[in-house]
């Protein structure tokens, strides 16, 4: 199975794909944790890539869709993936498109503005596998450890919320016209669309999906 998650920055997608991960053992592609692995590894890409995150702007597409191909084409995308945080312009499903990579659904996850700067705030992450918490929704076994490694969980960089409100002004005005994008493409028979409430708990969106593609 080929899934799209499209979302808002701190609507879940994170956190759903753990679950879907699990449930249909398929592997997530996050391309914000490819590029924050990049970094942590002080890859060109990485040094190329620090100031343009950390100013809640976008990478390039050219530099995305490079990254995005390359990872796709791996023995354990064979089976299906599910890509997190990519497309996020146009230009990046256009590649898709003209690359003949075809996706079987595309899951919106619908969480308003001021919903989202407040689970910000206490977004804590495993930088090793890109395991999300909440402090308060999804908390972790023992505060401030990770549940499989018991390392520590760290505050993303981009996650003040100055920056936060830059990156969903950037989501407004660049992602979210993947919307109509992939409604239309479902309407041609060429995908399936499908919109979560996401401001529901993390379980109950859950079980939602589970549902949905079971
Ligand atoms: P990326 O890492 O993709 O960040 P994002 O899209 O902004 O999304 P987030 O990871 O912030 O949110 P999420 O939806 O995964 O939410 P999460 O599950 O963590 O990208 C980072 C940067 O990299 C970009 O700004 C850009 O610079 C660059 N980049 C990446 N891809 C790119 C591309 N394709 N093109 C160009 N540039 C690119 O949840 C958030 C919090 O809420 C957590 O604390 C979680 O526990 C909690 N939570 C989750 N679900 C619920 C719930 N249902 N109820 C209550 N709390 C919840
Ligand atoms: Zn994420």
């Amino acid at each position: 199975m080929r899934i799209i998650l499209l979302g808002a920055p701190g609507a879940g997608k994170g956190t759903q794909a753990q679950f879907l991960m699990k449930t249909f053992g398929i592997p997530q592609i996050s391309t914000g944790d490819m590029l924050r692995a990049a970094i942590k590894a002080g890859t060109e890409l990485g040094q190329q890539a620090k100031a343009v995150m950390d100013a809640g702007k976008l990478v390039s597409d050219d530099i995305m869709i490079g990254l995005v191909k390359e990872r796709i084409a791996q023995p354990d995308c064979q089976n299906g993936f599910l890509l997190d945080g990519f497309p996020r312009t146009i230009p990046q499903a256009d590649a898709m498109q003209e690359n003949g990579i075809e996706i079987d659904v595309v899951l919106e996850f619908d969480v308003p503005d001021d919903v989202i700067v407040k689970r910000m705030a206490g977004r804590r992450v495993h930088p090793g596998s890109g395991r999300v918490y909440h402090v308060d929704h999804n908390p972790p076994q023992v505060a401030g450890k990770d549940d499989e490694t018991g390392e520590d969980l760290v505050i993303r960089d981009d996650d003040k919320e100055a920056t936060v409100r830059k990156r969903l002004a950037i989501y407004h005005e660049q992602t979210e016209p993947l919307v109509n994008y992939y409604r239309k493409l479902a309407e041609q028979g060429k995908t399936k669309f499908h919109k979560v409430d996401g401001t529901q708990d993390v379980d109950a969106i859950s079980t939602e999906l589970g549902a949905l593609l079971g």
